[in-house]
């Protein structure tokens, strides 16, 4: 199989995979971070078809669609099996695959260049406009808030508080988006972030104080 045939079937299997869920793991997240991964491949010098093929499978092997992660894992090997991706190829996209769905992944570095920009674009997709976007319609999604002044903005929540309904889209910039910028593996990556950050701190400058009538 040559590689362009490879990404059009990794593009429809996520699309059968993921749908269109509403969830904020929709095929359009693929399609946008598949986007993005490719813009900063190509400047950061990366291998373009490890970086596509990773970023279309990287949602997948996502525990809520799995029973487990392992379980994620194997449905990607087995699928890349099928479909005759290069042995090579394969432990590479695993590897970087594993690395982002491993919980608190955040903590264990990404040993390639390709897992850090697949990773980079991961993240940027949960900033900016379209992470904005994101955050409240997930919100929707699990029945929170758009913002409650009785709830202090703070930048952690323990599970109970999720549970209990305590936090609201706009804390989840303080709990996880404004804190994005600094995890960033890749030069580029990080400009883009500097960009997307600054669209998130202007936008919650304005939710202030439209929300006080002072706009
Ligand atoms: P990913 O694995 O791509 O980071 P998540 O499942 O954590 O995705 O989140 C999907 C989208 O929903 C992201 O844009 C994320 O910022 C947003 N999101 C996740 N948790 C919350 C939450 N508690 N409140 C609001 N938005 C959330
Ligand atoms: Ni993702």
């Amino acid at each position: 199989m040559d590689l362009e045939r490879i990404l059009e079937a990794a593009e429809n299997y996520a699309k059968s995979v993921l749908g269109l869920d509403g969830s904020g793991h929709d095929w359009w997240h693929i399609y946008r971070v598949n986007k993005l991964a490719c813009t900063i491949a190509r400047e950061e010098g990366a291998n373009l078809f490890i970086c596509s093929l990773a970023a279309l499978l990287h949602d997948v092997a996502d525990e809520k669609l799995n029973g487990s992660e392992e379980e994620g894992i194997q449905k990607v090997n087995q699928w890349m099996n099928e479909n005759e991706v290069p042995a090579e190829v394969c432990s590479q996209v695993l590897n970087i695959i594993s690395t982002m769905s491993f919980k608190g992944g955040n903590k264990v570095p990404m040993s390639s260049l390709e897992g850090k920009v697949v990773q980079d674009a991961d993240r940027l997709d949960a900033m900016g406009a379209i992470g904005i976007a994101r955050t409240f319609v997930y919100s929707g999604h699990i029945g929170q808030l758009i913002y409650d002044p009785s709830i202090q903005v703070r930048n952690s929540m323990t599970k109970e508080e999720y549970r209990n309904g305590r936090s609201t889209a706009v804390n989840h910039f303080y709990e996880k988006l404004l804190k994005l910028k600094n995890g960033m593996n890749t030069s580029y990556g990080k400009q883009l972030a500097a960009r997307r950050h600054e669209e998130m701190e202007h936008f919650l400058e304005v939710f202030f104080k439209e929300w006080e009538g002072r706009r």
